[in-house]
């Protein structure tokens, strides 16, 4: 930890787990070491970074004021899978790390490894996925390893991450009464609306570009009417607030072979079609792959090169938890075609289901 630390403070390169995915750290003040970043993942440099802090007495020297609703939202759910996006105090870190926006993303992890490495560094930490630039993000710090060895100075193996997915980016609407999802994750949306006591707003660009008009959710759950979604909080003559998460419009996680999703009206129908497809492929000569809930594995004996499973629809935190290795598995076996079921939206489901369409970019089949 005490190397990992000084290697922080001299401009280097430390990846480290925190309870979404592993994240590749750099001081964030030190823009030599953040430009280290975007070179090491190869990544566009108009993606901001996510700035990490262990206390919240970090939060005020990073931005310049955080409104009421941010605050009680950073008291709710910090340390934890939520990041903020709040106007940046000029000078406080990098301009490399809010991509030359007027805000910054902050979050408190809830990981004792990385709470310890950000205090015993004594700066703010700019974190992204430690993953290469399109790829997975990394739940392990073997994937880690593959992505990044010889890149970077160090990795702090902490095992397996405990969510899963990346956290949820959001942000107060300018009238204090609203928020905004500009990326699903960690956090539930209802979640969110429970704590926040307003409604939230999911970015129709957040629930994988299908929806363009987004969707919202009230406090008690319940969704709230789609008008509302992009439009809170603007008066007549002015344009509606639309948060943008520069991040939201890359190719992200997609494994080297074409992954499509197969979604029906039943389990029945995705497997008859997934299963002629898997077929289908293998007489050309791809070599097949297919990911998919545990209840329904059986489903698919013998029907791919490869049948991954990914947690339970039992449990849908336990698909959040192993689908970033499961998209993995799909490369190291050397698959070309690959279907994946889609899953139930709820709850984090919402996040998977972001994460998959964009790793199938977008290609999804109907199943009568
Ligand atoms: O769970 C996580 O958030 C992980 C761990 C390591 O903390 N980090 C992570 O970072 O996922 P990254 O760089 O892979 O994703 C950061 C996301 C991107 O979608 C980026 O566009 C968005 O946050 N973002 C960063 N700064 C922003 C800003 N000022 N306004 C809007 N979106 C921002
Ligand atoms: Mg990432």
């Amino acid at each position: 930890m005490r190397e990992a630390a000084g290697l922080l403070r001299q401009g280097e390169l430390v990846a480290f787990p925190t309870e979404t995915v592993y994240g590749l750290g750099a001081d964030a003040t030190n823009t030599e070491a953040v430009a280290g970043i975007f070179r090491a993942k190869g990544r566009p440099s108009d993606n901001p970074l996510i700035v990490h802090i262990s206390d919240l007495s970090m939060l005020d020297g990073l931005v310049l004021q955080v409104d009421a609703l941010s605050r009680r939202l950073a008291e709710v759910f910090w340390p934890g899978p939520l990041t903020l996006v709040l106007p940046v105090r000029p000078g406080a870190v990098s301009p490399l790390v809010t991509a030359g926006l007027d805000t910054v993303a902050v979050r408190m992890p809830d990981h004792p490894v990385a709470l310890a490495l950000i205090a015993a560094a004594g700066c703010p930490v700019a974190a992204p996925s430690a993953n290469r630039s399109g790829r997975p993000s990394p739940t392990l710090a073997e994937h880690v390893r593959e992505d990044l060895e010889g890149r970077i100075a160090g990795i702090l193996d902490g095992g397996a991450t405990g969510v899963g997915l990346e956290s949820t980016v959001a942000e107060a609407g300018p009238d204090g009464r609203s928020v905004h999802v500009l990326r699903p994750g960690g956090v539930t949306p209802a979640e969110l609306a429970a704590a926040a006591g307003c409604d939230v707003a999911v970015a129709g660009e957040a629930r994988g570009g299908v929806d363009p008009a987004g969707a919202a959710v009230r406090p008690d759950g319940l969704p709230a009417p789609q008008a509302e979604a992009g439009a809170r909080g603007h008066r007549p003559g002015e344009e509606p607030f639309r948060p943008k998460s520069p991040g939201m419009k890359y190719t992200h996680y997609a494994p080297k072979g074409r992954l499509t999703l197969v979604r029906g009206s039943s389990p029945e129908a995705v497997a008859a079609r997934a299963v002629q497809e898997l077929d289908r492929a293998r007489s050309e000569g791809e070599r097949t792959g297919v990911l998919v809930p545990e209840e329904h594995a059986h489903l698919y004996r013998g029907a791919a090169d490869l049948v991954v499973v990914c947690g339970s629809l039992a449990d849908p935190g336990s698909t959040a938890q192993e689908l970033f290795a499961a998209l993995r598995r799909f490369d190291e076996a050397g698959t070309t075609f690959m279907l994946a079921e889609a899953f139930p939206e709820e709850g984090i489901g919402l996040a998977v289901m972001n994460r998959l369409r964009k790793a199938a970019g977008h290609r999804v089949l109907e199943a009568e």
